[in-house]
């Protein structure tokens, strides 16, 4: 099969290894791509965001699949786009991946069929939201509606930060049209999980549980990040958990989307706080996470290419998820400053070092081949997972791995995965 891989980032890079270890796979495009997936794949300098441009690449490549890796390409419709010219898709179109691209949507859906969340109000309006805040309880949780790259999310410790908030967001557009709406929930306290899952709109499949770093600094410090480390399986996600999240979240999501006249294919991300009155949703997304992908994908034993296949075919009831019985974790190599500014163009050495080796990986996120070789060129530069029996020994390689590779302004926390020891 002729696959292309619509992405740049870390979780592209591990969805290209995984396809690139399947017998099916021939050939392997990835549009546009990093240093990093042009080893495996050929890389074609399309956006993802280029639909038109996508599609006729598709067409004249005869591409048998392709993936849809980031955000906004699904919620912007590129699935839709490609299937009305007999493209096969993996990946749910505009009209369910709303589940991820608007959260007063999303909101309003767990309401309607009893899916366990935080209380919430949706606001259009920011005197509204202004009046509601005088009498709620603090902390609080505002959040724009649209996409914001994660940073649309502010916790906010009394009225007057809320207030500055609203305005933020409403008022100020900071996160542009993402915050012409906005919710407000409560403040939820517990272990963040994060469980990606494939579903072909019937039947939805669990893949091995994560956990996401999302704060620049160690101890949960400094501004959210798209993410700069992950475990898994977590071990918080214990099997009381699962039975509940089964029961009340996971095949409800699914059935709901389908009565709503939006079935659901592709990956769903249930980001799940572990409360004291159990787990509720925090959010969801319409993809893989990353850095998530980076430690549950190289553990998946099964074909990729088959269980995606199952999602667009409506099969996924016919195969069994399995697991690797190990464990894995990704720390992340960022460029000094990010997410806030960091410089760009540092040449990357020692990546040689993880040729060859089953249970070390380099994840490309934001790297660059020039002529003088692989050069820095984004936030998170590159993700360093590496497998281990357990969750320690896991964490163990992958710090000594991330000392293989050094760039000018390498900076990463030191402390991913430390849950680990309080479990
Ligand atoms: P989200 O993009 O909705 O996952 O939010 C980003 C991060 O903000 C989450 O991973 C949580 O750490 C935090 N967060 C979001 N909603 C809440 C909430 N209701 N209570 C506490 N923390 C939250
Ligand atoms: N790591 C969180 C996300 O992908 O949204």
């Amino acid at each position: 099969m002729k696959i292309l891989i619509v992405g740049s980032g870390g979780r592209e890079h591990a969805i290209a290894t995984s396809v690139a270890k399947s017998p099916k796979a021939e050939k392997i495009f990835c549009a546009p791509g990093n240093a990093g997936i042009a080893q495996i794949a050929e890389c074609v300098p399309i956006g993802a965001m280029e639909f038109d441009r996508l599609a006729e690449f598709a067409q004249k490549e005869s591409i048998d699949l392709v993936i849809v890796g980031m955000d906004d390409p699904l919620v912007g419709g590129l699935v839709d786009v490609l299937e009305a010219k007999g493209i096969r898709t993996f990946g749910p179109r505009a009209n369910a991946a709303i589940l991820e691209g608007s959260k007063a949507f999303s909101k309003d859906l767990m309401k309607k069929y009893q899916i366990p969340t935080a209380a919430y109000e949706n606001f259009t309006d920011a005197d509204e939201a202004l009046r509601y805040l005088e009498t709620a309880k603090f902390p609080i949780v505002l959040k724009a509606d649209g996409l914001a790259l994660g940073k649309g999310v502010l916790i906010c410790q009394d009225l007057e930060e809320a207030k500055a908030g609203v305005k933020e967001i409403m008022l100020d557009k900071k996160f542009g049209t993402a915050g012409n709406q906005m919710v407000i929930e409560e403040f939820m306290t517990g272990r963040e999980v994060s469980v990606l899952s494939f579903t072909d709109g019937n039947t939805i499949q669990i893949m091995s549980s994560a956990q996401d770093h999302k704060r620049a600094k160690d101890g949960d410090q400094g501004l959210n990040t798209g993410g700069m480390g992950t475990f898994s399986p977590s071990p918080f996600y214990t099997k009381e958990v699962d039975a509940f999240c089964k029961e009340k979240i996971f095949q409800a999501t699914v059935d709901a989307m389908k009565a709503e006249g939006r079935p659901f294919k592709g990956v769903i991300f249930f980001g799940l706080m572990l409360t004291e009155d159990g787990p509720k949703v925090l959010e969801y997304n319409a993809r893989f996470g990353d850095p998530e992908a980076q430690v549950v994908l190289p553990r998946m034993k099964n074909d990729i290419i088959d269980v995606m296949e199952a999602c667009i075919d409506g099969t996924l009831d016919q195969l069994q998820l399995t697991f690797e019985d190990n464990a894995a974790v990704c720390v992340v190599l960022a460029s000094d400053g990010y997410p806030v500014s960091y410089e760009k163009g540092f040449v990357i050495s020692g990546l040689d070092r993880f040729a060859g080796k089953d249970d070390y990986f380099a994840f490309h996120a934001g790297t660059k081949q020039t002529d003088e070789g692989i050069v820095t060129n984004g936030g998170r530069v590159i993700g360093i997972t590496a497998k281990g029996a357990d969750l320690k020994e896991a964490r163990k390689k992958a710090y000594e791995a991330t000392e293989w590779i050094s760039f000018a302004n390498k900076y990463m926390r030191h402390d991913i995965g430390k849950a680990i020891d309080e479990a």
